[in-house]
C-alpha cells in the first residue's frame, strides 16, 4: 500500500486528529459486521433485532442474538487495526476515537479516549429503573436477564429508532466540526447521525480519509480513500507516521 508523502503529512501532531470506526474495524477480530451476507444471524437482519420493538415483542430472540455476539466477542482478540489506532492515540497529543461498536475491542486495544456512541454491549441497563450494571458473563446464565427488582434487563446499547446520548452526541458533534483530520475506518456510512459525520468533517475544512474493504457512497466525496483491510492497511499507515514524525510524534 502506497502513502504519498503529502498523505502522511496532514497526520501533523499539532493538529486535531479523529478516528471513526465501524463494524469493518472488528472484522478481522472474527466479530460480524452488520451489512453483507455473514451479518445475518438465522434468517434476521440486524435491523429486525436491533430495535426496541423487536425487544418489546420478543425479549429472548433480542437476548439470544446479543449473547450469541457476545459470545464471539467474549473470545475475540484487538487485531492489528485496533493495536494501529491505539498506537495513534499515543502518537498524536490531539487525538480523539469516536466507534459505532459495541464491542469494547477498542478499550483492550488500548485506546483511552474512545467515545462509544451505539453504547457497549457488556452493559445492561434495567428497563425501569434504567441502572446500568457491567455483566461479562458468556453466556448469560438467563435469558432474557432480569434485574433484582424483576423487570427486564435490556443491552445499553443504541438501537434503531432510539436517540443517542446526549453527552456523547454532543461530545462527538464538536470533535467533528473542531477536527483537522478524519480518519474513516470500516463503516458502510449509512446510519444516522454518524453518517454524516464525515461529510461535516469536510465541510469544516478538515481532510477525510478512509479505509475500507469496499468503495461506499462515501468514497467519492472524500479526500482519500484505501481499499483494503483495515489491518493491513493502518498498521502499514502507522509505520509511515512514525517513520515520518517520529514515534512519539514530536519531530
Ligand atoms: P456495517 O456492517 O454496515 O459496515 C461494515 C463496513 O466495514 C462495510 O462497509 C465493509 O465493507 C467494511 N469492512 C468489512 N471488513 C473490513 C475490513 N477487514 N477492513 C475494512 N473494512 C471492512 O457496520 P457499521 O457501518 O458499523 O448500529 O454499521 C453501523 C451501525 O449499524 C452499527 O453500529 C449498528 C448497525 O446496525 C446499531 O446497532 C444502532
Amino acid at each position: 500500500m502506497e502513502f504519498s508523502t503529502s498523505l502522511i503529512a496532514t497526520f501533523d501532531p499539532a493538529k486535531k486528529i479523529v478516528v471513526l470506526t465501524g463494524a469493518g474495524i472488528s472484522a478481522e477480530s472474527g466479530v460480524p459486521t452488520f451489512r453483507g451476507e455473514e451479518g445475518l444471524w438465522k434468517q434476521y437482519r440486524a435491523e429486525e433485532l436491533a430495535t426496541p420493538h423487536a425487544f418489546e415483542a420478543n425479549p429472548k430472540l433480542v437476548w439470544e442474538w446479543y449473547d450469541w455476539r457476545r459470545g464471539i466477542i467474549g473470545k475475540a482478540q484487538p487485531n492489528p487495526g485496533h493495536l494501529a489506532i491505539a498506537e495513534m492515540e499515543r502518537l498524536f497529543p490531539d487525538f480523539a476515537l469516536i466507534t459505532q461498536n459495541v464491542d469494547g475491542l477498542h478499550r483492550r486495544a488500548g485506546n483511552s479516549k474512545v467515545i462509544e456512541i451505539h453504547g457497549n454491549l457488556w452493559d445492561l441497563r434495567c428497563v425501569a429503573d434504567g441502572r446500568v450494571r457491567e455483566d461479562n458473563r458468556v453466556p448469560l446464565p438467563q435469558i432474557p436477564p432480569l434485574c433484582e427488582c424483576g423487570a427486564l434487563l435490556r443491552p445499553h446499547v443504541v438501537w434503531f429508532g432510539e436517540s443517542l446520548d446526549q453527552e456523547d452526541l454532543t461530545q462527538a458533534y464538536r470533535l467533528i466540526e473542531e477536527c483537522d483530520l478524519l480518519l474513516v475506518v470500516g463503516t458502510s456510512a449509512v446510519v444516522q447521525p454518524v453518517a454524516s459525520f464525515p461529510l461535516m468533517a469536510k465541510e469544516g475544512g478538515a481532510f477525510v480519509i478512509e479505509v475500507n474493504m469496499d468503495p461506499t457512497p462515501l468514497s467519492p466525496r472524500v479526500d482519500a480513500s484505501f481499499q483494503g483491510k483495515a489491518g493491513e492497511i493502518l498498521p502499514a499507515l502507522l509505520e509511515k507516521l512514525q517513520g515520518y514524525w517520529g514515534k512519539g510524534g514530536n519531530s
